[in-house]
């Protein structure tokens, strides 16, 4: 692999910034200055340092976002700002997407992957990941519609919704929605059958990942290991 490849698919660097680096001696590989940012290096083997830290070789990235309102679940847009342009340039190359989509006005708990296998395990349909959302509504719910809500709706389209839990806070208006199954708008649509109208929602959890309380809106991180552990035995 190509050095300037091995720095980009590692985010450690874009391809013009490992370029830079090799010229201005920030790079070495076995503890040798480089000839060039094409030079040829074995990822497994050989040992680069980038600005004095080595560069761990990793197959795949993992990136937990806590979305804002205002960006699509998309890699690009010709029109909105989407949710990838929340990360830095040299994020850009990896080929990172959305692993399953929110709203544009939905907030909280994306992860961004370029793990294609990962995400295809994750989003099928029987695998039945868990996807948890705190969420308020317009009108107050009563008992009687959270156990409709539980049993499973008939949308607007004829869709049956699988069964889906919800928990109902003492305002009777805001709570925590728990779907094993990801439909097109699927919590504003099962509100609507309800007659009622989702005000704020943002997901707090998608398989065994938490939304964790120290991450701002608009910030990211990669998984930690352990997190990253708990997603791949999630899609096994
Ligand atoms: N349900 C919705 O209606 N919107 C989302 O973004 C996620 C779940």
């Amino acid at each position: 692999m190509r050095l300037d490849k091995f720095l980009s698919v590692t985010a450690t660097a874009t391809r013009s910034e490992a370029a830079k680096a090799v010229r201005a001696h920030r790079v070495l590989v076995n503890g040798v200055p480089p000839k060039n940012a094409a030079q040829q290096i074995d990822p497994e083997r050989d040992v680069v340092e980038y600005g004095g830290r080595v560069v761990t070789y990793r197959a795949h990235h993992y990136i937990l976002l806590n979305k804002p309102a205002g960006y699509v679940s998309a890699t690009d847009d010709g029109r909105e700002q989407t949710v990838l342009d929340l990360l830095p340039e040299k994020y850009t190359e990896l080929g990172l997407f959305p692993c399953g989509r929110l709203d544009k006005n939905t907030l909280g708990l994306m992860l961004l992957t370029d793990d294609g296998e990962l995400a295809h395990r994750l989003l099928s349909p029987r695998r039945h990941v868990t996807k948890r959302y705190y969420f308020k509504v317009k009108f107050p719910l009563t008992a009687e519609e959270c156990a409709r809500f539980r049993a499973g709706l008939v949308l607007e389209d004829g869709y049956e919704t699988k069964p889906a839990d919800i928990a109902l806070c003492e305002d009777m208006h805001s709570g925590v929605i728990t779907l094993v199954e990801g439909k097109y708008h699927q919590i504003k649509r099962m509100m609507l059958a309800l007659h009622n109208q989702i005000t704020h929602l943002e997901r707090i959890s998608f398989g065994p990942l938490t939304l964790p309380q120290d991450l701002a809106r608009g910030a990211w991180r990669p998984l930690t290991p352990e997190e990253e552990q708990a997603l791949l035995a999630a899609a096994e």
